[in-house]
Formats: C-alpha cells, sequence, structure tokens
C-alpha cells in the first residue's frame, strides 16, 4: 500500500440530543464524510490521499470538523460544498483554504 501524500480526517462524531457540545454528525459530519469518499472515488485518488472518519477533534463548536496530515491543518464548519475546494486547492495544489480555517486559537 502507498504512503499516501495527505490523510484527511472528517468528524462524525454523534452526541445525545441537548449535549451542550453538540456533534459534528448533527451538524453534517456524515454527509462531508461521503462528498469527500466520492470524490475520492470518481477522480482515483485513493492512492494519493487517504480518507479517514474519527471521533471528535476537538473543536465541536466549529463542525463539521475536518482535519488534514502531514501539515495538520483544521477546517471547520466544513460543508458539502467545500469538499470540492479543499481537495483542488490543498489536497492537490498544496495551498489551505484559509476561508474555511478554524481560527487560529482553536489550537493554542
Ligand atoms: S464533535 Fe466533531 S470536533 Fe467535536
Amino acid at each position: 500500500m502507498p504512503r499516501p501524500l495527505k490523510h484527511v480526517f472528517v468528524c462524525v462524531q454523534r452526541r445525545a440530543e441537548g449535549h451542550p457540545r453538540g456533534s459534528c454528525a448533527q451538524t453534517g459530519g456524515d454527509e462531508v464524510m461521503n462528498t469527500f469518499l466520492g470524490e475520492i472515488q470518481q477522480r482515483a485518488l485513493f492512492e494519493k490521499i487517504a480518507v479517514t472518519n474519527t471521533g471528535c477533534l476537538g473543536p465541536c463548536g466549529f463542525g463539521p470538523s475536518v482535519l488534514v496530515y502531514p501539515e495538520g491543518v483544521m477546517y471547520g464548519k466544513v460543508t458539502k460544498a467545500d469538499v470540492p475546494a479543499i481537495i483542488e486547492e490543498h489536497l492537490l495544489g498544496d495551498v489551505p483554504v484559509e476561508r474555511l480555517r478554524v481560527p487560529p486559537d482553536v489550537w493554542s
């Protein structure tokens, strides 16, 4: 298995209704995950880009959260409409999508 150039983690954490932290499942994490998988398949990028669903990444208030390594770029409030931009600009073009980054103080 080739080592991927980028690894995308999509938060699909689920929490009970009314939980104070909410969850990315409630704000569309599954839809974002499925859109990534569909786009990666359509573009035949499986050998270059890995996509993994994950539990809570931390900034629940900015969900759905998406984390991209090796850069460690955290995106927030990602919608399925944002996925092509992340793929084209960041994953393939190596330029993070600034408008989708969480505020810098999320990671102190
Ligand atoms: S539930 Fe997704 S970042 Fe916490």
